[in-house]
């Protein structure tokens, strides 16, 4: 969806005691990979518990335009009947991949050593994020990219005819670049080569595993080295995705916050790639507890029981560990909000680069709702308040859904409502959050409906 329809503007009220069980979607990062690896297998790879969120709805139609056949069985229940590596037919049309990053730049790979040409965009957001960080590693492949200037879409691939192996150093922590790297690699002969210097989510390597290529992971003095042997033969999967901890984040922190507030957030994978804000929101003495712990296809996973957590403390949270919260700083800044003392986010200048700039979006956002907030380039510090966080501010939202959902969780436990100018992107991620928060106890109004 390019064009983002009529702006909802949300107020959330401050409420009562948030109860109950959430069961949050399925994870947006593993069903993209889902879909686009189910596309590039040779057979039907069947996937449950795909999140139907509007980036993942755009790439299932992407894996269409290029020849996979994609199906919608039930709810959350897909079938892919995938072309083959380096079987994608050229789409007879420009791809529009929405709002999503990960959706354009995965499906950048994975066309780009293949002899076709596709063009590329996406909404006012998309468009207005870098692609040459993917596009940069995909020219030694062979692949030519034209887009507009600073690497914006639209932006047209024309693949490699006969592409070569690759040996790259990824520069920024990001999954999105190792993985449109590894799957340029796949129809790339011999091996490509990534390596990471700091652990970015690792679903990618393992997925390209599970559905039978050859992937190595050393950790040496140079970082995460992934060896890829190309042309594989994927084989099909029955793929259950799991539950998405970064939307897990929205219910477990507003019950950390909200007072007498007792949550069940059941089956959220803990895989340490992803895991960083439930450590970092123990560290400030939140109430969150693992229960029934196990490990389920490869992954660690637990059901989260989040409790109104009084004593919040302010922490120093270290640069080492963004990567593995990189999506979950906007909602981490709202509970820093109710903390004692200073909550320090180092190393995240990534999050200038996401669905917009993160930082600019939760330091506006903040003080407009009385939190005092600094930043740098590459950090931002929010000075807790304790309970009494003043709100009553309109937050503006970026075209960002965890943007929108971080400030309607501030308005559950402000002293005055918090409005957003627009909360459609929500649907992007999280499409059930508005029924599901109210369900939970939140008191979420659209304004003007
Ligand atoms: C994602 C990687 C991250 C993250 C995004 C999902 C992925 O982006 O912010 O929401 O699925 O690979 P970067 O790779 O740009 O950090």
């Amino acid at each position: 969806m390019s064009g983002h329809g009529t702006p909802i503007p949300m107020t959330s009220r401050k409420c009562g005691p948030l109860t109950g069980v959430a069961d949050v979607p399925g994870d947006k990062s593993i069903s993209h990979r889902s879909l686009i690896l189910g596309a590039m297998a040779m057979g039907e790879t069947r996937i449950s518990g795909l999140l139907e969120g509007q980036d993942v709805l755009d790439t299932a139609k992407a894996m269409q335009a290029f020849g996979a056949e994609v199906d919608h069985l039930g709810a959350g229940e897909w079938a892919v009947r995938g072309v083959g590596v380096g079987g994608f037919a050229e789409p007879e049309n420009v791809i529009d991949c929405g709002n999503a990053g990960t959706g354009v730049r995965l499906i950048m790979g994975a066309m780009a050593t293949s002899p076709i040409t596709a063009t590329f965009t996406g909404d006012a957001s998309l468009r207005k994020r870098p692609m040459g960080r993917v596009t940069d590693p995909l020219a030694l492949f062979g692949a030519v990219a034209v887009g507009r200037k600073g690497g914006r879409l639209p932006m047209t691939i024309v693949g490699a005819a006969q592409p070569v192996p690759v040996r790259y150093v990824v520069p920024v922590p990001s999954a999105q670049v190792k993985s449109a790297v590894l799957l340029a690699g796949l129809n790339a002969p011999g091996k490509t080569v990534v390596i990471e210097k700091e652990a970015t989510r690792d679903h990618t390597e393992r997925m390209l595993a599970g559905f039978g290529a050859e992937v190595t992971v050393e950790q040496t003095d140079e970082g995460r080295v992934i060896t890829l042997t190309g042309q594989p033969e994927l084989q099909p999967q029955v793929i259950t995705v799991p539950r998405d901890p970064s939307s897990a984040a929205f219910p477990v922190c507003a019950a950390i916050i909200v007072e007498g507030s007792d949550v069940l957030i059941p089956n959220i994978g803990l895989n340490p790639t992803r895991a960083g804000l439930f450590t970092t929101l123990r560290e400030m003495g939140a109430d969150l507890t693992y229960e029934n712990e196990r490990i389920e296809g490869g992954e660690p996973m637990a059901d989260l029981r989040a409790r109104f957590s009084a004593g919040l403390h302010g922490v120093e949270v270290p640069p080492e560990r963004a990567a593995s919260m990189i999506d979950e700083f906007p909602i981490l800044s709202v509970v820093a909000s109710f903390a004692s003392g200073k909550t320090v986010m180092l190393g995240v200048k990534e999050l200038r680069v996401k669905e917009c700039d993160r930082i600019d979006a939760m330091v506006k956002g903040l003080r407009a709702n009385g939190v005092t907030v600094d930043e740098t380039e590459d950090t931002m510090t929010v000075h807790g308040m304790g309970r009494d966080v003043p709100g009553g501010g309109v937050a503006a939202t970026f075209l960002d859904h965890r943007i929108a959902m971080s400030f309607m969780c501030l308005g559950m436990a402000s002293v005055a409502p918090v409005s957003v100018d627009d909360a459609g992107p929500i649907v992007t991620s999280f499409p059930i959050f508005e029924p599901l928060m109210t369900r939970l106890g939140a008191r979420l109004e659209r304004v003007g409906a």
